[in-house]
C-alpha cells in the first residue's frame, strides 16, 4: 500500500520529543512489511541539511514552494521537504523563535504545510507517486483532510488518518485567522473547524479524517471523558467508530544497551555488570558522588506541567538533602521548572545533577546508569521513556496514567511474586503518592540481596515493544479505510 506519512519532525532530520521518534520508526517498520510507506515534513534548514541525496522537483506551477526528494540518514527511507522559505527557512526548534515563543505566523505555516502535503498527495505535485492513504500527526497536519477534498476535486482522494499525540497542543487560533486562512465559510460552526469561537486545527483532524487513532488505549479512553478530554471529548465520542489507541513501539536499534554508542559499558539481561560502571560514569558526568550504593534516580524530558516535573522535584529534595537518594535530570521548557531544577542541584552539589538543554547522549546515559527512572506524568499520551527505561534495567515509577498505565506492571508484593512486575506505579498525581512509590521502590532496592530487585530489572529488560505489533495494526486500519476513501470524507 502507499502511504504518506505527514509529521513536523522526524528523528534523525529534526527533534524536540517522541513524535520525531514515533514518525522515524513507524513508517520504517512499515516498510519492512512490504509497505510503500514515504515521510513528508516541512524543510527546516537542519533537516534539509541533514536529508541524504537530494533531489529538488519544482512542485505545482502555481504554488511558492518546491519539494526536496531524499532519504533519511541511515535509511533507505523516502523522505519528501516542503521548501517553503517564507516559512520554513528558520533555525532551530520548530514551532519556536529563539525567545521560547511560538512563531506568530505557525496558523500559516502549518497550513501552507498541510496544503503542499494535500497536493502531493493528490497527484498535484509533479511526482511520479501518488498515497492511497495519508497519515496526518498533531494539530499540525489537522486542515490536511479540508485541504485534501479541496486539492482532488472530483478526482479520487486517498483516505486520511489521523494520530494524536497530545491533545494538549490543540492549534488553536483567533476566528479571523479561519478567513485569512481562506477556510470555507460553511466550515465555521462547532460541527466543523470552530471551538468555543476559535479556529481548532486538532477539532478540524478529528472532525473530518476518515479514522483516528492516539497512541496508548487507555489515553484512547482517557480523553473521550471530560476530565482528560480538554474540551474535545464529545467530538472524540462521537466519532468513537473509527477511534483506535494503538500503542507505541520501541526503536530497539537506537535504545538498546547491548549496542548502544553513547554509554560506557555494554549489558543485558544476561550479563547486568556493565551497568555499574555506565552509573559511575553517569555520577563523574554530572558531578555526582562516585558511589555505587546510593540508589540513583533519573528523569530525562520537557519541562512542562504535563510531565510533573514540580512533583518529582518536591519529592526527591528531601531525599536528596537527606543523602538517600541522587538525582540525574536532563531536559529543558519552562523556565520555571528550568530555574527550579537548577536551584536543587545547586542546593545539593554532589547530589542532584541537572543538565538543562536538549543532549541525546546523555539522555541514553541517564537511562542506562540510573537505578530508577522518574516519570509522575499528570497525562501521558503514551511516553517513550518509561519504555527506554524498562530495556536498560532501570525501572520506571510512573503515574498510572495513559500509556503509563498500559506498559508498566507495578511492583506489588503478587506481582513481584509471579514474576510479572517492572517498576513502580501510582495515582493520583500526588506528592504523597509518588513519595510512596518511591519509599517502595527504595526498600526493594536495598533488600535486594533478596533477589527481587534484579529480577525486576530482568523483567523489565525483557519486554517486547518492538514497532511490528504497531505498524501491525496501523497496516489493517489503513486497509479497512482505503476502499472509503474514494467516497472522501462524508462530512465535507
Ligand atoms: P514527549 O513526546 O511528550 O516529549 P516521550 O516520552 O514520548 O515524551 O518522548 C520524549 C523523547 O524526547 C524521548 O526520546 C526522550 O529521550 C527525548 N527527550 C526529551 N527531552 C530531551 C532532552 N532534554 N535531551 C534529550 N532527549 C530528550
Ligand atoms: C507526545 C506525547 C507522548 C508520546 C509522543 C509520541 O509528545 O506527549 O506521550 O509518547 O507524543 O506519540
Amino acid at each position: 500500500m502507499r502511504i504518506l506519512f505527514a509529521t513536523s519532525e522526524v528523528y534523525g532530520l529534526v527533534k524536540t520529543g517522541g513524535l520525531a521518534d514515533v514518525s522515524a520508526s513507524l513508517p520504517v517498520a512499515l516498510r519492512r512489511r512490504r509497505q510503500d510507506a514515504r515521510l513528508i515534513l516541512p524543510a527546516y534548514p537542519e533537516a534539509v541539511q541533514r536529508l541524504r541525496r537530494p533531489v529538488t522537483h519544482p512542485g505545482p506551477e502555481d504554488a511558492p514552494w518546491q519539494l526536496i526528494e531524499g532519504h533519511l540518514p541511515g535509511t533507505r527511507m523516502p523522505v519528501y521537504l516542503v521548501d517553503w522559505p517564507e516559512y520554513f527557512q528558520r533555525a532551530g526548534n520548530p514551532y519556536t523563535a529563539s525567545n521560547g515563543q511560538d512563531w506568530p505566523d505557525n496558523a500559516q505555516r502549518f497550513a501552507g504545510f498541510a496544503r503542499a502535503v494535500a497536493r502531493v498527495a493528490a497527484d498535484d505535485a509533479g511526482l511520479d507517486w501518488a498515497p492511497e492513504i495519508v497519515h496526518g500527526n498533531d494539530w499540525q497536519c489537522g486542515l490536511l483532510p479540508i485541504y485534501l477534498r479541496e486539492a482532488c476535486g472530483t478526482g479520487s482522494c486517498p483516505a486520511s488518518v489521523f494520530t494524536i499525540h497530545n491533545l494538549a497542543y490543540q492549534g488553536l487560533f483567533p476566528a479571523e485567522t479561519a478567513t485569512a486562512l481562506g477556510l470555507p465559510a460553511e466550515l465555521w460552526h462547532p460541527d466543523g473547524v470552530e471551538f468555543h469561537q476559535q479556529l481548532s486545527f486538532m477539532k478540524a483532524g478529528l472532525m473530518f479524517s476518515d479514522a483516528i487513532t492516539t497512541v496508548s488505549p487507555t489515553y484512547a479512553r482517557e480523553i473521550q471523558q471530560p476530565e482528560h478530554g480538554m474540551g474535545l471529548d464529545g467530538v472524540l465520542r462521537a466519532r468513537a467508530n473509527v477511534f483506535h489507541g494503538i500503542l507505541n513501539g520501541v526503536d530497539y536499534r537506537a535504545w538498546d544497551p547491548a549496542r548502544d554508542p553513547h554509554i560506557a559499558a555494554a549489558y543485558g539481561p544476561d550479563d547486568l555488570s556493565g551497568k555499574a560502571t555506565c552509573k559511575a560514569a553517569l555520577q563523574r558526568r554530572l558531578g555526582l558522588a562516585e558511589d555505587p550504593d546510593i540508589p540513583l534516580l533519573g528523569h530525562v524530558g520537557r519541562m512542562v506541567e504535563q510531565k510533573g516535573m514540580d512533583l518529582l522535584l518536591a519529592v526527591a529534595a528531601p531525599l536528596a538533602e537527606a543523602g538517600r537518594i541522587q538525582l540525574a535530570l536532563v531536559g529543558s521548557g519552562q523556565t520555571d521548572l528550568e530555574h527550579a531544577a537548577g536551584a536543587l542541584s545547586r542546593a545539593h552539589p554532589g547530589r542532584v545533577g541537572v543538565h538543562i538543554g536538549y543532549d541525546e547522549p546523555l539522555a541514553h546515559q541517564i537511562e542506562a546508569g540510573a537505578d530508577l527512572f522518574a516519570m509522575p506524568s499528570r497525562f501521558e499520551p503514551c511516553g517513550l521513556n518509561q519504555l527506554y527505561s524498562l530495556r536498560y534495567g532501570t525501572p520506571p515509577v510512573v503515574h498510572a496514567t495513559g500509556g503509563l498505565a498500559d506498559t508498566v506492571v507495578d511492583a506489588t508484593p503478587e506481582a513481584l511474586a509471579d514474576g510479572r512486575a517492572t517498576g513502580f506505579s501510582f495515582t493520583p498525581d500526588s506528592i504523597p503518592a509518588l513519595g510512596d512509590a518511591l519509599e517502595r521502590a527504595l526498600a526493594l532496592y536495598h533488600a535486594r540481596a533478596d533477589g527481587r530487585w534484579e529480577q525486576l530489572m530482568r523483567t523489565g529488560m525483557q519486554q517486547n515493544f518492538d514497532w511490528q505489533v504497531a505498524a501491525g495494526a496501523y497496516l489493517e486500519l489503513y486497509r479497512e479505510h482505503r476502499p472509503r476513501a474514494r467516497a472522501g470524507a462524508s462530512a465535507l
